[in-house]
């Protein structure tokens, strides 16, 4: 029943002041935005989406890029007005947008909190001089500690991004890195480790042989000595790359891996919606000119909107769930349908990566750093 699917909405601003040369998300440089009715478009697309699904109300909301730290705090308004004018938004709602150090000025920082944003995801990338620069980025070491202590005295809940396992970097370069994090106090911290991702300039760089990404038993390492020092500063995992103190975890994407539901209003943003026949995948059209096109001249702004099959479902449910750490509690996966291969299960209970408790499907430590391979085994047929 749609009513029991809680409800998320996941923004997508497809705009940075500069790109990443790692980066692979739906980005482009923020002159484009020019003289384009963004308010008209993101406004229709709510509006498409609550023809898919109408029942509320709206727990969790994010804006994610790109940079939507550049957003106008008018636009930011006028989109939570309309979210609560169409399913109602919840008393505690929790509202994250992310943020980069030299596109969130305090005054800007300070109207976006006015237009109801409750969390900050900072992108900090690297506390390292020589790195920042690797990774493209325009800020100092300097400024992005100075962004956090600015963002932390608006915000009640602040996040810091970092990306490690970086080329040249050692296990003892990464272990004073994540302190110098950790001495920051924040509350919640995601640490990617660096992928290459196809059709970035760091891809051609790589395959040219400009540089080496580290040994898997380097990168492996490393993990271990995040959750090493995450842990004895009060942030355990409670995702594969999310560290929080008690209170601080990020609720929609909590939502997200739990199965939730979550509309995806932007160019390029993708959803899931419980409707009447089932659940959907929506997909909105990537470019930023088709998508506000699209919806100007009547359409959704999707570029497909695909049913999910059981397979599909019994999947996602799997792969979004164990990467949780709490995992899935097997009555769960059973009301779900999801056919599990219970002689797979125990063997992996037996070699240490899946938890012993039979209640649960979770994995180890350990688990997570083959976690991939540990949800195709577990689905059976
Ligand atoms: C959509 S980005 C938003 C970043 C924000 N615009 C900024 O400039 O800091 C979200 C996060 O994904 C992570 N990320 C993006 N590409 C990555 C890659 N190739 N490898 C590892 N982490 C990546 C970064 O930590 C980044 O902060």
């Amino acid at each position: 029943m749609a009513e029991s699917v809680p409800l998320g909405v996941y923004v997508h601003w497809p705009f940075c002041a500069a790109i990443c040369p790692y980066c692979d998300f739906n980005v482009h440089l923020a002159r484009d935005t020019q003289g384009a009715d963004w308010r008209a478009g993101y406004l229709r697309a709510l509006s498409h989406a609550q023809g898919m699904r109408a029942d509320g109300p709206v727990e969790t909301i994010f804006f994610g890029g790109g940079t939507p730290s550049l957003m106008a705090p008018e636009l930011v308004a006028d989109i939570l007005a309309d979210i609560d004018r169409r399913w109602g938004l919840a008393a505690n709602a929790e509202i994250s947008l992310e943020a980069n150090p030299v596109s969130a000025p305090e005054n800007q920082l300070k109207a976006l909190k006015v237009a109801g944003i409750t969390r900050l995801s900072l992108g900090v990338q690297a506390l390292d001089a020589a790195a920042l620069k690797f990774l493209g980025r325009t800020h100092s070491v300097a400024q992005a500690q100075e962004a956090f202590a600015v963002a932390s005295s608006i915000f009640e809940h602040v996040s810091l991004d970092l990306i490690y396992a970086r080329p040249t970097q050692t296990l003892a370069d990464w272990r004073r890195e994540l302190q110098g994090v950790l001495a920051m106090a924040p509350a919640h911290v995601s640490l990617y480790q660096l992928t290459i991702e196809p059709e970035t300039p760091f891809f051609r760089r790589h395959e040219a042989g400009k540089f080496a990404m580290p040994e898997d038993t380097l990168a492996a390492d490393m993990y271990e000595v995040t959750q090493e020092l995450c842990d004895a500063a009060g942030l355990p995992a409670y995702e594969v790359s999310n560290h929080a103190r008690a209170g601080h975890a990020c609720r929609h994407n909590i939502a997200t891996w739990q199965g939730g539901d979550y509309l995806g209003i932007g160019p390029g943003a993708h959803g899931r919606v419980t409707t009447e026949t089932g659940r959907v995948a929506t997909f909105a059209r990537t470019k930023p000119a088709d998508w506000l096109a699209s919806l100007a001249n009547g359409g959704d702004g999707f570029q497909e909107k695909r049913p999910l099959t059981d397979y599909d479902l019994h999947a996602e449910a799997l792969l979004l769930g164990l990467r949780l750490v709490e995992g899935l509690p097997m009555s769960r996966l059973a009301a779900l349908g999801v056919p599990l291969d219970m002689g797979r299960i125990a063997m992996l209970r037996d070699d240490g990566l899946l938890a012993r408790d039979v209640q649960v499907l979770a994995v180890t430590p350990a688990g997570r750093l083959v976690l991939d391979q540990i949800t195709g085994a577990v689905l059976a047929g």
